[in-house]
C-alpha cells in the first residue's frame, strides 16, 4: 500500500505546496518570507457605535483605505453570538452596523466589507487552530476571564473566541490590523498561533502586526464617571454619544456631562478628567491637540464651552446620521454591498484554506 505522502506527491495540483510540506516537516525555523502589506480588521454587531469606536476604529479605517492601503474589513457577527443575545436585535444590528460603517465612509469599492458568517472558512480555520491551542493559554487570556465572569453559563464559544479571532485575520493572510489596546493580547495569541504553525507546517501565514495608533477610544471616558472609558454596555445611555444621536440628544449629553468645581477650561486628564474628556473629545472632533483646544476657550467656562463642543459635535456627526438612516431606508442595498464583500472575501479565504487542509494532512479530495 502506498502511504499518503506518496500520493499526494503524485498529485500534480498539490505540487507546490507539497514540496514545502515536505521540506517544513524537517524544520524548526520558520523561512522568513516577505508577505504583502495587507490589512484586515473587524467590529461586533452589538450595538450603534459610540464617538470612542467612531475615533478608535472606523474612522483610522478610513484614513487607511483613502491612503490606498489594501484594506479588508468584516462585521463579527460569530463573535457575538459568544455572549447571550436576541436572534432578532442581532440581526437588527448586523444591518445598522453596515449602513454605519458606510455612513462613515468605508467605500466597499476600494474596502471588501463582508458578514463573517457568510466566509465559512473562517469558522473552519478556526477549528483547525484549536487543535494548535491549549486551554491553559486561552484560560489567562484577560478578555476571558472579564467576559466569563459576567454570565453564569460560559459557553465553550466564549472560550474560543479568540481562536476565532486569530482565524479572521489568518485565512486572509492578514499582515498587520488596527485595533484597540484591549485586543492586543488576542492578537498575540493570533501571532503565536501563526508562528506554531509556520514552525510544524511550514510557512504558511505572516506573524500580524497590531496597529495601536493613537486608540482615542480608550481615551474617550464615560460622560457620567470620567473614571471608566464609554463603552457600548454601559447601561446608562447618558454616558456615551453615539452615531445615532439626535442634536438635541447630543446637546443635552454634553450639557449634563460630569465636570468639576473649576470653571477655566483646562487638560489635566489626572486631577481634572471630567474636563479634560471633553477637551480630548474635541481635539478629535477637530483633529487638533488638546492644549490647542484650551487656547481656543480661554475666557469661556466649562458650562459655555461645553455649548461650543456640542455644536461641533452636532456638525460632525448629524450628515453621519443622516446617511445611517437613509441607507437602513435601502436594505436591498445593504444586503448587496455585504454579497459583493462575501464574494471577494471568500476566493482568498478558500485559497488559503486548500493550502493549509494540504499541509495539516487531510485534504484528500
Ligand atoms: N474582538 C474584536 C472586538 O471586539 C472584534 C474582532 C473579531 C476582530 N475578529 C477580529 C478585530 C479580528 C480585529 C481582527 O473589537
Amino acid at each position: 500500500m502506498r502511504g499518503l505522502s506518496s500520493l499526494l506527491k503524485s498529485n500534480n495540483i498539490y505540487g507546490k505546496w507539497n514540496q514545502l510540506t515536505t521540506k517544513a516537516s524537517y524544520c524548526t525555523k520558520p523561512e522568513t518570507k516577505q508577505w504583502p502589506r495587507k490589512i484586515v480588521s473587524g467590529i461586533q454587531p452589538t450595538g450603534i457605535l459610540h464617538i470612542g469606536n467612531y475615533f478608535g476604529a472606523v474612522q483610522r479605517w478610513v484614513k487607511m483605505q483613502e491612503s490606498g492601503e489594501n484594506v479588508t474589513f468584516f462585521i463579527a457577527d460569530l463573535h457575538s453570538m459568544t455572549m447571550p443575545y436576541e436572534p432578532a436585535k442581532l440581526r437588527e444590528n448586523i444591518y445598522e452596523l453596515i449602513a454605519t460603517l458606510l455612513a462613515c465612509g468605508i467605500d466597499s469599492k476600494k474596502s471588501p466589507i463582508f458578514l463573517q458568517s457568510t466566509v465559512p472558512q473562517h469558522a473552519e480555520l478556526c477549528w483547525i487552530l484549536s487543535c494548535l491551542c491549549t486551554m491553559p493559554r486561552l484560560s489567562q487570556l484577560p478578555q476571558f476571564k472579564e467576559k466569563s465572569a459576567q454570565v453564569r453559563d460560559v459557553w465553550a464559544g466564549l472560550f474560543m473566541y479568540p481562536v476565532l479571532q486569530a482565524a479572521d485575520v489568518l485565512i486572509h493572510k492578514a499582515t498587520h490590523v488596527p485595533c484597540g489596546e484591549d485586543q492586543l493580547q488576542q492578537l498575540q495569541l493570533a501571532s503565536h498561533l501563526a508562528k506554531l504553525f509556520n514552525n510544524r507546517f511550514g510557512e504558511t501565514f505572516p506573524v500580524i502586526k497590531p496597529i495601536i495608533g493613537q486608540d482615542a477610544s480608550g481615551r474617550i471616558r464615560s460622560l457620567r464617571d470620567p473614571t471608566k472609558k464609554q463603552s457600548k454596555s454601559d447601561p446608562n445611555d447618558k454616558s456615551r454619544i453615539t452615531l445615532r444621536d439626535s442634536p438635541d440628544a447630543i446637546r443635552k449629553k454634553i450639557k449634563r456631562a460630569i465636570t468639576d468645581f473649576t470653571s477655566e477650561v483646562t487638560y489635566d486628564p489626572t486631577k481634572r478628567p471630567g474636563v479634560a474628556n471633553l477637551v480630548g473629545i474635541h481635539a478629535l472632533v477637530k483633529n487638533v491637540s488638546p492644549q490647542e483646544i484650551c487656547n481656543e476657550a480661554k475666557g469661556l467656562d466649562t458650562g459655555k464651552y461645553k455649548l461650543v463642543l456640542a455644536d461641533d459635535l452636532v456638525n460632525l456627526l448629524d450628515p453621519i446620521r443622516l446617511k445611517i438612516e437613509d441607507y437602513l431606508k435601502n436594505r436591498d442595498y445593504l444586503e448587496a454591498v455585504l454579497k459583493d464583500g462575501r464574494d471577494v472575501a471568500s476566493q482568498t479565504a478558500e485559497t488559503t484554506l486548500k493550502e493549509v487542509k494540504h499541509r495539516v494532512g487531510v485534504n484528500i479530495l
